[in-house]
C-alpha cells in the first residue's frame, strides 16, 4: 500500500447526495485470511479491502509458513506447511485479529503460541474467552514469556460456554473445533454477520457447522479441510458510516451493495431520527433526510443490536438532531475518546459513566481534530462534513485501517474532501 498523507481536509456544510458501493468487510476479510491456515490446500479470498490490517495479516501468515499472494482484491493463501507455531510478537501487536492464528495452529499443528494482541485502545480487551474455549476442547494453556501457549495432541469436541459472545473468541473456537474429534456446541456465540460468514466459508472448506447467525453453533469436527474460493461480505460498518454521514448533512445517500439485513439496527435508529429508509431486495439501502433530525436513545450491544463500531459515527450525526440524545455503550469501557474531538468542533456532548449525552442541534464549526481510533476518526469526518468551514482530521492512518476508499466515496457523494 502506498503511503498517503496523514491528514484529511474537509470543507463541510454540503449535503451528501448520490449512490456509492462499499468495500469488502475489513473484519470479515481478516477472519477469512486466518482461516486459510486451516488447510494445506490453496484458499482464495475475494473482495478483500486494500487496508494496512490486511497487509499485516498477510505478513503474519507468511511468517508462519504460508505462501500469500495478493492481486486486485484477491488474496491467495497456501499453508502447505506450518513453519512455526509461534507468532512473531511485532505482528501480533500490530492488530487485534492476529490472535486468530491460535485456533488454526492449535488444531493443525497441536501447538500455538501468541502474545496478547494489539489493536485500538477502546477498552480492556482480554482474551480469556478464547483461552477458556481452547481449554474446553482439551488444550492446556500456559504462559511462556509474553506468549500464551496452547497445546493438545488432538482436540476433542465439547460443550463450550462463552462468558461473553466475543466475536474473535467465537471465530477462534470455531476454527479449533472444525478440526477437533467429535462435535462441539458453542453456547453464547457471537451472532455477527462476519462470524456467520466465517461459518459459511468453513462450510465451503468441508466443515460441518450449523446454527451460525444465532447464539448456539454446532461444529462437527472433520479430519481435514480443503481449499476454497470465497468472497467476503460487504462492510456493514463502512455502509453505516456513509449512511450516517448522509443523515448528518441533511443529504440522501444510497449504499448500493449493502446487505439490508445486516443494517436493521441502524435503519431502525435512522427511522427514529426522521430519516426515510428504503431497502432493496437485490441489495442496497438508501437513507434520505426529510429536514432536521429528531433526537433518540440507543445502546451499543452485540449483534443484532446497534453495533459499538457505529456508536461514535452515530454520536456525530446526533449533534445535528434537535434535542437531547443518549447513547449507552455496553461493549467497550473506553469507547468515548472521540467526545473531546467533537467538542472542538462545537458539539455539546458529555460523558456520564458509560453513557454519552448529545445536545443538538448544534451548528458545528471546522477545527483541527485527531482520529484516535478507526471509528473515532469516522466520527470526526462526519462532524467535519456537517460543520461550516474547514476541518482538518489528523492521524488518518487510523481511518485508513478501516476504510479503504473513504475520501473517494465521500467525493462521489459531493463532499469537498482531500488529503493534505
Ligand atoms: N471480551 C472479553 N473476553 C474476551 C474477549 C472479549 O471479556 O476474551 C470482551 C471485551 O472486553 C469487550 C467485548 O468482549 O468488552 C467485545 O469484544 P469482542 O471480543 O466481541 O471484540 P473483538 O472480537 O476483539 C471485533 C472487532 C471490533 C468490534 C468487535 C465487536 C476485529 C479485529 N475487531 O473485536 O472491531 O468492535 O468485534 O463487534 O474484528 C473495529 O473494527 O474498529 C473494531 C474495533
Amino acid at each position: 500500500m502506498s503511503q498517503r498523507p496523514d491528514r484529511l481536509l474537509i470543507r463541510g456544510g454540503r449535503p451528501l447526495r448520490g449512490a456509492v458501493a462499499v468495500s469488502g468487510s475489513k473484519n470479515a476479510a481478516l477472519y477469512a485470511l486466518a482461516a486459510g491456515l486451516l488447510t494445506a490446500e490453496p484458499v482464495s479470498v475475494r473482495n478483500v479491502p486494500e487496508i494496512a490490517d490486511v497487509d499485516e495479516m498477510g505478513e503474519l501468515l507468511a511468517a508462519l509458513g504460508a505462501r500469500v499472494r495478493c492481486t486486485d482484491g484477491v488474496v491467495c493463501i497456501e499453508a502447505a506447511e506450518i513453519a512455526t507455531t509461534s507468532a512473531p510478537v511485532d505482528l501480533v501487536l500490530a492488530l487485534r485479529a492476529s490472535f486468530l492464528v491460535m485456533g488454526p495452529l492449535l488444531a493443525r499443528a497441536g501447538e500455538a503460541a501468541c502474545a496478547s494482541p494489539g489493536g485500538d485502545v477502546i477498552g480492556a480487551r482480554p482474551i480469556d474467552v478464547h483461552l477458556a474455549g481452547f481449554r474446553a476442547l482439551g488444550a492446556t494453556v500456559s504462559r511462556r514469556g509474553a506468549d500464551w501457549v496452547a497445546s493438545a495432541p488432538r482436540l476433542r469436541g465439547a460443550r463450550v460456554f462463552l462468558d461473553y459472545p466475543s466475536v474473535l473468541g467465537t471465530v477462534n473456537v470455531m476454527f479449533a473445533a472444525a478440526l477437533a474429534e467429535g462435535t462441539t456446541t458453542i453456547i453464547n456465540a457471537a451472532a455477527e454477520p462476519e462470524v456467520a460468514m466465517v461459518a459459511e466459508m468453513l462450510g465451503a472448506m468441508g466443515a460441518r457447522i450449523n446454527g451460525h447467525g444465532g447464539n448456539t453453533l454446532t461444529v462437527e469436527g472433520v479430519p481435514r479441510l480443503h481449499g476454497c474460493d470465497f468472497t467476503v461480505i460487504p462492510d456493514r460498518l463502512e455502509a453505516g458510516t456513509l449512511l450516517l454521514a448522509g443523515a448528518a448533512t441533511g443529504g440522501d445517500v444510497r449504499v448500493t451493495n449493502a446487505v439490508p439485513g445486516h443494517l436493521d439496527s441502524l435503519c431502525a435508529k435512522l427511522g427514529e431520527m426522521g430519516v426515510t429508509i428504503e431497502r432493496s431486495e437485490e441489495g442496497g439501502v438508501r437513507a434520505a433526510s426529510r429536514g432536521r433530525l429528531e433526537p433518540m436513545q440507543a445502546q451499543a450491544v452485540p449483534y443484532p443490536g446497534f453495533p459499538t463500531d457505529l456508536h461514535a459515527p452515530l454520536a456525530a450525526a446526533l449533534t445535528q438532531a434537535g434535542g437531547v440524545s443518549i447513547i449507552h455503550e455496553r461493549v467497550y469501557d473506553n469507547r468515548t475518546l472521540y467526545v473531546g474531538e467533537l467538542r472542538k468542533l462545537g458539539a455539546r456532548i458529555t460523558v456520564g459513566g458509560q453513557s454519552v449525552i448529545v445536545e443538538g442541534a448544534t451548528p458545528l464549526v471546522g477545527a483541527a481534530v485527531r482520529a484516535l481510533d478507526i471509528r473515532a476518526g469516522a466520527a470526526c469526518v462526519i462532524a467535519g462534513l456537517a460543520a461550516e468551514g474547514e476541518t482538518q482530521v489528523h492521524g488518518t492512518s487510523h481511518l485508513d485501517r478501516g476504510y479503504a476508499h473513504l475520501e473517494a466515496q465521500l467525493r462521489a457523494l459531493g463532499a469537498d474532501v482531500e488529503r493534505g
